[in-house]
């Protein structure tokens, strides 16, 4: 049996993951969970799966996952329960589990992904700030602790997948695919006055709120740029984004001699997850699969950086390097809670990432100590500007 970790196990593709896991019992085995506050929902999984330790946000949540147990006649003595950062950084580090899924939402996530990869665990990656923020860091760390990062992102796993047996070196060009989002249509003077709920409308992917948002400005796609500048080792230059409204192709490379080879699926992310979980191997498959016949057309289109900022941000971040990307995500993250909460307009966006990433140029991080701080300095600075806006 694989003994599998999952961080953020209540979001999104945390329940995701689950469904893999439920659906092949005879393999894998869930050693730990952690979750932020949706206690229902994790009384839920620990319940079915039965963890060994799960961590929480705090220590008021712990309490109500603890009622929530008791009242169910969960044996009290079955999971151990932890909370706070240190709780979910211990989880991160069980020594049971083989793989840990680190996908929990956001910079959160970059602390306890560090202390699965120094526990030696192998990583299903679907949390791409971890490497937006700290990608050096992280991707260093993984070498000197011989762990692997697949990618589950699945732009990043497509392209992993397409790397099979070839050579980083005679990879010309990495093509991203991206939906477009909600506003691929929508006119740019109409972008000022677009609501959360218009923008949380995603066409082909159901999401969390924090990547969905993400979509619609495109910074999705931005933060994917550096994402597969960490994982495969290439410059701004040679990676591309293609608008794929359809979402079919997942990415593909394009090599130096003219060959381009792309990865195909349903638009399902337990298939990454699945192909994560497996790797190196192939396993049957039990949910929906592809029909080429009922595809019909692809289409193809340039980008539109003027209506996008943020993928033109994200590209210049990753190109002057240095510390840029974790103010980058910082500003991100500060910009895109505030737009949530309806305290600032959708082109507000791009416009505070932009400013905190003005105002805060030139700092070099590069121990984990310099990126926690840093990312608070950037956080702090993007209030700031949200503070002055509303
Ligand atoms: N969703 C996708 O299809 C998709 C695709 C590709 C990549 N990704 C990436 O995967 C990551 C997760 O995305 P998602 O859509 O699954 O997000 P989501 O639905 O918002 O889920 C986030 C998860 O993180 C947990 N969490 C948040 N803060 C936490 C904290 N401080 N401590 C412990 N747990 C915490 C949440 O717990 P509670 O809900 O209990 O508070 C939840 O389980 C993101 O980085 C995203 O970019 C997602």
């Amino acid at each position: 049996m694989k003994a599998i970790t999952i961080l953020g196990s209540t979001g999104s593709i945390g329940t995701s993951a689950l469904d893999v896991i439920r659906s092949q019992r005879n393999i894998f085995r869930v050693a730990g969970l952690a979750a932020g506050r949706n206690m229902r929902a994790l009384a839920e999984q620990i319940r079915e799966f039965e963890p060994e330790c799960v961590s929480v946000l705090d220590d008021v949540v712990a309490t109500q996952l603890r009622s929530l147990l008791a009242a169910a006649d969960y044996p009290p003595d079955r999971t151990e329960i932890l909370s706070g950062e240190a709780g979910t950084c211990a989880v991160a580090a069980l020594p049971a589990a083989e793989v840990v899924i680190s996908s929990m939402v956001g910079f959160s996530g970059l602390k306890p992904t560090y202390h699965a990869i120094q526990a030696g665990k192998d990583i299903a990656l679907a949390n791409k700030e971890v490497l937006v923020a700290g990608g050096e860091f992280i991707t260093r760390a993984a070498r000197q602790c011989n762990v692997r990062l697949v990618p589950v992102d699945s732009e990043h796993n497509a392209i992993f997948q397409c790397l099979r047996g070839e050579s980083t070196s005679e990879i010309k060009t990495i093509w991203l695919t991206a939906s477009g989002g909600p506003f691929r249509t929508t006119p740019l003077d109409q972008l000022v006055t677009v609501s959360p709920e218009e923008a949380l409308r995603h066409p082909t992917w159901r999401m969390g709120p924090k990547i969905t948002i993400d979509s619609a400005t495109m910074m999705n796609k931005g933060l994917e740029i550096i994402e597969a500048h960490w994982l495969f080792g290439l410059p701004a230059d040679a990676i591309q984004v293609v608008v794929h409204p359809q979402s079919t192709i997942h990415s593909m490379v394009e090599f130096q001699d003219g060959s381009f080879i792309a990865q195909l699926g349903v638009t399902d992310m337990r298939l990454p997850i699945h192909y994560a979980l497996h790797y190196p191997a192939r396993a049957p498959f039990n949910g929906r699969r592809m029909d080429p016949f009922t595809l019909g057309a692809l289409e193809f289109h340039a980008p539109d950086f003027e209506k996008f900022p943020c993928l033109t941000l994200a590209y210049q971040a990753l190109r002057q390097g240095g510390s840029l990307p974790t103010i980058l995500n910082a500003a991100n993250e500060v910009a895109v809670a505030a737009f949530l909460r309806a305290d600032i307009r959708f082109t507000d966006i791009p416009r505070i990432i932009g400013d905190t990433l003005a105002a805060l140029a030139g700092q070099e991080a590069r121990t984990l100590e310099d990126i926690l701080h840093l990312n608070e300095r950037s956080r702090q600075s993007a209030y700031r500007i949200v503070r002055d806006l509303k």
